[in-house]
């Protein structure tokens, strides 16, 4: 299956969470829908992610579940097992999209040039995470790939800053951003969940300002 524009663009901003231990999972989910965030990204980075994708889709059904980082096509199948709502990767590759639409997983993956953004729609795809998307041209490279290719829509992730990220929003062919600042290290380790809503707040009546 395929994400589209008009699925992503109602979640504005997605979290990209690391996840140390599988009892964090919950907590920190709760703290960002209650700061107003739609979805969330877990990434395949740590051994507690899986299990904390099954916890939060089991006691959270209110909550957008995505993974990330998926990188090879057995991420693909042990996502698809827990029956994710959405999953990205960091690049694209034939054999990523192709396992993604067979085991019917909703995959959002990276690109980062006009040329994968072309072998993305060849592989049917009109929907991509622009990674790492300051590191890549940020601002400038968004508004550049819009003239010739303004079917293409992004999630730029990668750099982006709860001072900077509705920015790259107010563009025409960004669809939602993505990144870690909503989900500080020291904030879980601390479990000093109400920080993340409070962070969840404001980048919320960011992106309500953009809309
Ligand atoms: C990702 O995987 O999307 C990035 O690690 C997020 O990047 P950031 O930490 O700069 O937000």
């Amino acid at each position: 299956m395929t994400l589209t524009r008009e699925w992503l663009e109602p979640i504005g901003v997605m979290p990209v969470i690391v996840l140390n231990a599988v009892e964090e999972a919950v907590p920190v989910a709760e703290a960002l829908y209650e700061g107003g965030i739609k979805a969330v990204e877990i990434t395949l980075r740590t051994d507690a992610a899986l299990d904390s994708i099954k916890q939060i889709k089991k006691e959270c059904p209110d909550i957008i579940v995505g993974a990330g980082t998926l990188i090879n096509e057995q991420n693909v199948e042990q996502v698809a097992e827990c029956e994710v709502d959405f999953a990205v990767s960091p690049g694209m590759t034939e054999k990523l999209v192709k396992k993604a639409e067979a085991c019917n997983v909703n995959l959002l993956p990276g690109v980062a040039s006009c040329s994968e953004v072309l072998r993305g729609m060849e592989l049917g795809l009109s929907c991509f995470k622009l990674f790492p998307a300051a590191a890549v041209g940020g601002l400038n490279l968004l508004k550049s790939i819009y003239g010739p290719l303004p079917q293409a829509s992004f999630c730029p992730t990668g750099g982006l800053k709860i001072d900077d990220f509705d920015q790259y929003l107010a563009l025409p062919n960004v669809a939602c951003v993505g990144g870690t600042w909503l989900v500080p290290k020291d904030a879980v380790a601390s479990k000093n969940w109400s920080a993340i809503t409070e962070i969840a707040k404001r980048t919320v009546a960011k992106v309500e300002a953009v809309a």
